[in-house]
């Protein structure tokens, strides 16, 4: 796609000297120089208000970001990915989360057929489904309603609805109890069904491939679980497992009624399938009106990236501005913190979209990259972060760029007392980005009286960029025009780095080396060719499991 190679072009080296130029700019200066700047550098997308001031940009900055946008074909991508377009290379597939929310009447093709029939038309099933379940009409092999659901699955067939169900609590039908699986450690699986009735018991296998090793294991033994406490044959599986897959034989072969099987397609990556099927235990929480509100607050963010001007485009300047920290400033992550505790889970699974699709160290062409990709992703809601690891992104050595998530309205329904929860919230969520960007100077700490030896101590040298991302409630709305942002900001960034961000070989390897190993370490066979530090490492634990 691009010819010329990001670094030795015209807009990259534009860059990197202006870079130069920017060295010493501190935000307390661009402030002073701008008293319209907290309102100038900002946007909308959908109800999403994004403030990108506290960011070490001009608008010098931004437009030459933008043309590095436009130099290295961004739009021209993404009209591509919309359009259907088989842009994941290495796997010669479409690339259409964004088929999976758009509307009934659209037309969206892939080899020339229209997908979107078919996507509604699971849409449907699910509903009807769902409907079942949260109506207890759905009764399991004893006559007995469902009460509790299990969704197994691991990567993006768990972490998008285990996010997404505690993102959306509030709105869970609280009668039912809901448990994600994904570890095979055992442990997991355990805890999440050692206390449930298994006649009330339903799970979703969820997995594209239904090959991987973690979810089958896990499916298994669930499996064995419930027919031994049901005292129940094969028969009984029908009513208490159903499998979320776009593998129907190997579904069959697992025992699961394909009848009970809600398909998706393998142009859903599955760090991009919770709004597939893969969304059904959600859909059975929030119900599927929920659910669909949540797919139109996707869409609403899709529309917004396909047709917003770069300079308003919130997912195009979040991608640059990722790009300039990371690629100018050696910045090596990025922290995501929300102030919202529904979003526990928003970073882990923001981890598997960006470091899953942008971790590449190979272009598109093959050809190492000279420049970094994908940052680090990490970070836990606020204010716990401020108590444990805040303190190295004020006083530290490292550039932490970070994006605070943070609403006007709670969502809980904590009667309003003395304590105001969440105006003392969002008070530490503007004083982070404020402390961050301006610091405090030795001389403010001097003006306090602090002691002379103490003032290097606290002084804070500020100039950390953030971007607010500020919403009037976690809806299911805006959690879908959230996750959109995000998955759109991903694909900007892997557009400009030239790489394939739909693929996932990097994981291929250790999956390779685990089944090799198996049996070495439960029958100590094979293995001869292992290096030394593995084999004695493995000897080891065939001794201390007493083998
Ligand atoms: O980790 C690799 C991966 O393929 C992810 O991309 C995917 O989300 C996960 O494994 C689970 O895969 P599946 O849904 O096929 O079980």
């Amino acid at each position: 796609m691009n010819a010329i190679r990001l670094n030795r072009r015209p807009e990259w080296a534009a860059l990197t000297k202006h870079r130069e130029q920017m060295a010493d700019t501190h935000l307390r200066e661009l402030f002073a120089a701008d008293p319209e700047r907290g309102s100038r550098y900002t946007l909308e997308a959908g109800d999403l208000h994004l403030d990108y001031s506290k960011h070490r940009v001009t608008d010098e900055t931004l437009a030459l970001l933008r043309d590095l946008a436009a130099a290295t074909g961004v739009a021209e991508l993404r009209d591509a990915m919309f359009r259907g377009e088989k842009i994941n290379i290495t796997e010669d597939r479409a690339v259409l989360h964004i088929a999976l929310r758009a509307p009934r009447d659209a037309v969206i093709e892939v080899d020339g057929e229209n997908v979107v029939p078919a996507v509604h038309a699971v849409l449907d099933r699910m509903s009807a489904f769902s409907e079942q379940i949260r109506s207890g009409r759905w009764t399991g092999h004893t006559g007995r309603p469902i009460k509790n659901v299990v969704n197994i699955g691991i990567g993006g067939s768990d972490l998008g609805p285990a996010m997404a169900y505690e993102a959306l609590r509030a709105y869970t039908a609280r009668n039912l109890t809901f448990r994600f699986v994904s570890n095979v450690d055992g442990a997991d699986l355990y805890e999440a069904v050692h206390d449930l009735d298994p006649a009330e018991t339903l799970f979703v296998i969820a997995s594209k491939t239904f090959t991987t090793v973690e979810t089958i294991t896990n499916a298994t033994t669930a499996r064995e679980w419930l027919l031994t406490g049901l005292g129940a044959g094969q028969e009984a599986v029908a009513k208490h497992f159903v499998a979320l897959s776009t593998n129907a034989e190997k579904v069959a072969d697992f025992g699961i009624d394909t009848a009970n099987m809600f398909e998706f397609w393998d142009w859903v990556g599955g760090r991009y399938s919770y709004d597939s099927a893969i969304g059904l235990s959600l859909m059975i929480a929030i119900g599927p009106e929920r659910f669909r509100e949540m797919l139109d607050g996707f869409h609403l963010v899709d529309e917004h990236f396909r047709t917003a001007p770069p300079e308003e485009n919130a997912p195009m300047l979040m991608g640059l501005l990722g790009i300039w920290y990371d690629d100018f400033f050696d910045a090596q992550s990025h922290a995501v913190l929300p102030y919202s505790h529904y979003l526990s889970k928003f970073t882990a699974y923001l981890q598997q979209l960006d470091m899953e699709s942008n971790g590449k160290s190979v272009d598109r062409e093959g050809e190492p990259v000279e420049w970094q990709t994908g940052p680090v992703v990490w970070g836990t809601p606020g204010t716990n972060g401020q108590h444990a690891y805040y303190q190295l992104i004020h006083q530290g050595t490292k550039l932490v760029p970070a994006d605070f998530i943070g609403f006007a309205d709670p969502v809980d329904e904590l009667p309003a007392g003395p304590a105001a929860h969440h105006d003392l919230l969002m008070a530490n969520f503007f004083a982070q980005t404020q402390a961050l960007a301006f610091g405090k100077t030795p001389d403010e700490v001097r003006a306090e009286g602090v002691p002379e030896e103490l003032v290097a101590h606290k002084t804070f040298r500020g100039n950390h960029p953030t971007t607010t991302i500020l919403a009037g409630k976690l809806t299911p709305s805006v959690l879908g025009q959230l996750v959109a942002l995000y998955e759109h900001k991903v694909f900007v960034q892997g557009a400009v780095w030239n790489i394939d961000s739909f693929d996932q070989w990097g994981v291929e390897l250790g999956k390779v080396l685990a089944k090799r190993l198996e049996p070495v370490l439960t029958e100590g066979r094979g293995g001869e060719d292992l290096d030394s530090s593995t084999a004695a490492l493995v000897s080891t634990y065939r001794t201390l499991r007493g083998r």
